[in-house]
């Protein structure tokens, strides 16, 4: 499967489960992509939301490096080298939408957990945490930590548009959540 295909199955995605109609999504939203790894997913998610910017945050030095070379020509990209659960101390606004694509709930549960509390702080009130998943497990383990964070969910299902890893069992973004975080 190639970039171009992945970014088609990942847009009718977000298409299908984030309607910009029926979730009446303000222009211009400010949007936040946590462990966004090479920011594969990123250039969809801009898109769809009709964003201006995105940011994108992971703590691996190498994929952000990666993320900056690929989007070195487009300025509307950020990338930063940024441990998640520090979250608070380095990013001082708050966000509209957080991407969360593949979080590694199943074999680091705590320490996602602690990233969903932290990224739950840094998302406004009827803000969006969008997230995906390899298996139903790891989709499940994430709605729980997020029930138990005061989110709504809107949706958490199986994804006709997942992408297939070649030699790999798993699909990319199979399982899908949309969660509103609640008024306080
Ligand atoms: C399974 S990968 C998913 C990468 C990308 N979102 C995707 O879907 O291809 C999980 C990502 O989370 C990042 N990550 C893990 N712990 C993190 C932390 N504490 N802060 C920021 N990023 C973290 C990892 O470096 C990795 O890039």
């Amino acid at each position: 499967m190639t970039k171009t295909e992945e970014h088609y199955l990942y847009k009718k995605t977000l298409e299908k489960y984030f309607d910009l109609n029926k979730y009446k999504i303000k222009e211009n939203p400010s949007i936040l992509n946590i462990g966004c790894g090479k920011g594969w997913d990123m250039k969809a998610q801009k898109e769809h939301l009709k964003a201006k910017t995105i940011l994108g945050i992971d703590d691996n030095i190498k994929s952000i490096e990666k993320a900056k070379k690929s989007f070195s020509k487009k300025e509307e990209f950020h990338f930063e080298t940024e441990n998640a659960l520090f979250l608070n101390y380095f990013i001082m606004m708050d966000f509209d939408i957080i991407f969360c694509s593949h979080p590694e709930v199943w074999h680091r549960n705590n320490v996602w957990k602690e990233i969903f509390e932290k990224a739950s702080l840094k998302l406004k009130e009827n803000g969006y945490m969008i997230s995906t998943f390899y298996t139903e497990k790891e989709m499940n383990i994430t709605k729980e930590i997020l029930e138990g964070l005061d989110y709504e969910i809107k949706t958490a299902e199986k994804n006709p548009y997942s992408v297939k890893i070649p030699g790999y069992k798993f699909k990319r973004h199979d399982y899908i959540l949309v969660a509103e975080k609640n008024q306080i």
